[in-house]
């Protein structure tokens, strides 16, 4: 597997998504099963692992970490593990689709790595993205209560998550962040404009969601039923592959034409458009991760580049 560097941080050109293990994604995977997916990933040269610790579900609301420190269990150090704090899930007012609670006050953040250290059975995270920008807390004390974290060492790297420039370079300015965790895909692309900030100063960027949900690999069709805890319906819509059936037949073309599957085009056309850029999609089987790895040894010409941005352009960008 190739690498990338993102923001200093050497890690696989392709990470791994792992909330729909346990979140999101109907019911969760069967844990045996998740952990045989991680360790594959894991011998197949995937070295970025992503996670948060409200991946879970009402009755385990940190599942995910829990799963993935056991399956990292001995292979720690092959690997930079990526977790999230500063919101939580009220999974009081709704099981299936709970509304989010935001806390990155300097005490939930303190109790949020601690436990997270635990879950994941490791004394330091590689990076942690704060989850969500806190409106009752400024940027400043953000960062404050990160540069603490790093000088106990508790964590290597920090970053914020669906964040603007403004935000990040008044928290950037108190402790340096590495990498932006941003949504980023051929049809969610409103946080390009965070661009001459991380090249300005040497930044990643992890694309979180770089299937559009699943919509852009492909494999799904008008029809397809999505349980109410299968947030993936949210995106896959009927409206959404009809109003981008003519970018989705064009990948299906090309990928016949180069041996490729949409979803590795998907990936390439993220890797193609930024080298500190690292997507990590959502993977819940060993063909998925076998698939995805073979994305950064796929090349496409200007010509095709040029035609996936026209037929981008060319459709209203859903919300
Ligand atoms: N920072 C944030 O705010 C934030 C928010 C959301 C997600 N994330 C992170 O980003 C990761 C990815 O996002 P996501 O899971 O929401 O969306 P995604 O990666 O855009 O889409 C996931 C979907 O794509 C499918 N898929 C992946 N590779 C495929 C392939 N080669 N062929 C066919 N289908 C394929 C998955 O199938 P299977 O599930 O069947 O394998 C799943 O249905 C998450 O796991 C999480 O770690 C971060």
């Amino acid at each position: 597997m190739r690498t990338r560097n993102l923001g200093g941080l050497e890690v696989s050109s392709i990470g791994v998504g792992c909330m729909g293990m346990s979140h999101a994604a109907g019911k969760p995977m069967d844990e045996r099963e998740a952990i045989n997916v991680i360790r594959e990933a894991v011998d197949m040269g995937y070295t970025l692992f992503d996670t948060a610790k409200n991946y879970g579900f009402k009755e385990d609301p940190s599942h995910n970490e829990k799963l993935i420190g056991k399956a990292l269990e001995g292979l720690r150090d092959k690997v930079k593990i990526s977790t999230k704090c500063g919101v939580d899930f009220d999974y009081d007012v709704d099981a299936e689709v709970p509304p989010l609670l935001y806390d990155s006050s300097r005490k939930a953040i303190r109790t949020a790595v601690e436990g997270s250290l635990k879950r994941l059975n490791t004394d330091h995270i590689d990076i942690y993205f704060q989850a969500r920008i806190d409106p009752k807390v400024e940027p400043e004390e953000v960062a404050e209560t990160m540069s603490k974290l790093i000088k106990e060492g508790k964590i290597l790297h920090w970053g914020t998550s669906e964040v603007g420039e403004e935000y990040l370079s008044r928290a950037h300015a108190v402790c340096p962040v590495t990498a932006v965790e941003n949504s980023y895909n051929m049809l969610r692309r409103e946080h390009e404009d965070i661009i001459p900030f991380l090249e300005a100063n040497n930044k990643g960027w992890i694309a979180h969601g770089p299937m559009f949900k699943g919509l852009l690999t492909g494999t799904f069709h008008t029809g397809t039923h999505f349980s109410r805890d299968d947030w993936r319906g949210r995106l896959v819509t009927d409206e959404n592959l009809d109003r981008y059936s003519s970018l989705l037949e064009y990948l299906s073309e090309l990928g016949e034409t180069k041996n490729a599957t949409p979803s590795q085009l998907s990936l390439a056309w993220i890797l193609y458009r930024k080298p500190y850029i690292v997507p990590i999609p959502g993977m819940r089987s060993s063909a998925r991760l076998k698939e995805n790895a073979a994305a950064p040894d796929i090349t496409l010409s200007d010509v095709e580049l040029a035609r996936i941005e026209e037929l981008i352009s060319s459709v209203q960008h859903a919300k």
